[in-house]
């Protein structure tokens, strides 16, 4: 049976169209080991075929090969080392695949399916090897001429058609977005729950993915980010390496991956377990704009709107903490909070943490429909030694993530398991045993 999405893909693609879907590689570490292999989200979203080396060739107007997988073939002397493959059988047995080849022989056969295919649907630039071995077999496809055969005139990104399916979620897909971003929650939990000063960053980190595997995740969704102190203003600083102190605020922007898509989560909390009146005063900013974004979210509203709400909400609480001079209004106009929150409020989440998309139309930014899923991410960064600012706001670095799917008259916050009003992140940190 086709996979739900590959055969929503089939319906999409034009007559006479034929597109070709590279899955990922193996990507060498160092000296003879490989990273852990990660699918091609636009791969397994279409076969569901979790293995490196194939290739998907949709093809709806085919008289009988409409959906063709290659892979790689089974072999005793190979699978002894990295386990068992689907294989060439299992492509067609298990994955709905009308045939199915040996990998090897992509070359050969990729002419007979792009030949009389008006149009080649196909994204360039992001597999480099495959790039080349297509331009290859459209070369060949030109000399063939004289035989009566051109190939496709053609080539279209397939973006246009799959990452705007992506970008709505269906049911089943918010299911195990709901699960990733639960699993991401217990993970903050734990990490609140264990904090002590004198740790290290490391040992949250450890804490934090330890939880995410027990709980079934399949691996971070991206390299977490533990930074205390100074670290904390540091947007995607991942080398957790340094010991926390009294005093410190920790922020941790960690994610897990389930079933092939994202959660992606921050919070911030004292080391100790009670912010100082500084670190509240900029927290509650923080967390005020999380919250009316959240308010906000519904379908009809504009992606834009709810960063330009996030950028009144700080701004606004700039003026009156005295970290910003003149009104609200001039710090918009003239950039000025960009000192303070220099990144976007949010973007679409899925399969890929920074998830596929467009965020703008031909007309305007694009506006919110029921099955988006998106995080919501205000932050404040203060450095110590920044300009103009008293003392007692150095190293204090707040982003509070949201992960949210807009229903049909709202949202749906899926990341709620994990606190984040200041009464209760204190209150977990002071029932909690600390680390074992
Ligand atoms: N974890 C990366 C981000 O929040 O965008
Ligand atoms: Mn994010
Ligand atoms: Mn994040």
């Amino acid at each position: 049976m086709r996979p739900v999405r590959l055969r929503e893909f089939m319906e999409k693609l034009p007559a006479g169209s034929v597109a070709v879907i590279p899955g990922g590689r193996e990507v060498r570490r160092n000296g003879d080991t490989d990273f852990e292999f990660r699918q091609d989200s636009d791969f397994y979203l279409l076969t569901g075929l979790n293995e490196p080396d194939c290739v998907a060739v949709v093809a709806p107007s085919h008289p009988v090969h409409q959906y063709v997988l290659f892979v790689r073939p089974r072999k005793r002397e190979e699978e002894i080392w990295t386990g068992l493959r689907t294989g060439v059988e299992g492509a067609v047995r298990d994955f709905g695949a009308d045939a199915a080849f040996d990998i090897a022989l992509l070359d050969q056969l990729l002419p007979h399916y792009l030949g009389d295919a008006e149009t080649l649907y196909y994204r360039f630039g992001l597999h480099d090897h495959f790039d080349q071995q297509l331009i290859g077999t459209m070369r060949r496809l030109r000399e063939m001429v004289r035989s009566g055969v051109y190939g496709p005139g053609t080539i279209v990104d397939p973006s246009v058609i799959l990452h705007e399916m992506r970008l709505r979620k269906s049911e089943t897909e918010i299911e195990l977005m709901r699960r990733a971003a639960s699993i991401s929650a217990a993970g903050h939990v734990a990490a609140m729950e264990a904090c002590r000063p004198g740790m290290f960053e490391y040992e949250l980190e450890a804490i934090v993915e330890y939880t995410f595997r027990r709980c079934g995740a399949t691996c971070p969704a991206y390299p977490s980010i533990v930074g205390a102190g100074f670290n904390s203003t540091i947007l995607h600083y991942n080398t957790n390496q340094e010991k926390i102190d009294d005093g410190d605020l920790v922020l941790i922007d960690a994610g897990a991956e389930y079933g092939g898509f994202a959660g992606d989560i921050t919070r911030t909390f004292p080391a100790n377990g009670r912010f100082t009146s500084a670190q509240q005063a900029v927290y509650e900013a923080v967390l005020e704009a999380n919250e009316q974004v959240i308010r906000m979210i519904r379908p009809g509203v504009s992606f834009m709107a709810l960063h330009e709400e996030a950028v009144r909400t700080l701004s606004s609480a700039l003026v009156d903490l005295g970290l910003l001079a003149g009104s609200p209004a001039e710090a918009i106009e003239r950039e000025t909070y960009r000192k303070f929150f220099m990144h976007r409020t949010g973007h679409w989440l899925g399969m890929d943490v920074h998830d596929v998309g467009r965020y703008r139309t031909r007309e305007d930014w694009r506006i919110l429909e029921p099955g988006m899923v998106f995080t919501v991410e205000p932050g404040l960064y203060i450095p110590a030694g920044t300009e103009s600012v008293p003392a007692e706001f150095f190293n204090i670095g707040i982003r509070i993530e949201d992960d949210v799917v807009v229903t049909e008259d709202g949202c749906e916050v899926l990341t709620k398991d994990v606190p984040k009003d200041v009464r209760s992140i204190e209150n977990l940190m002071k029932g909690a045993a600390g680390a074992v």
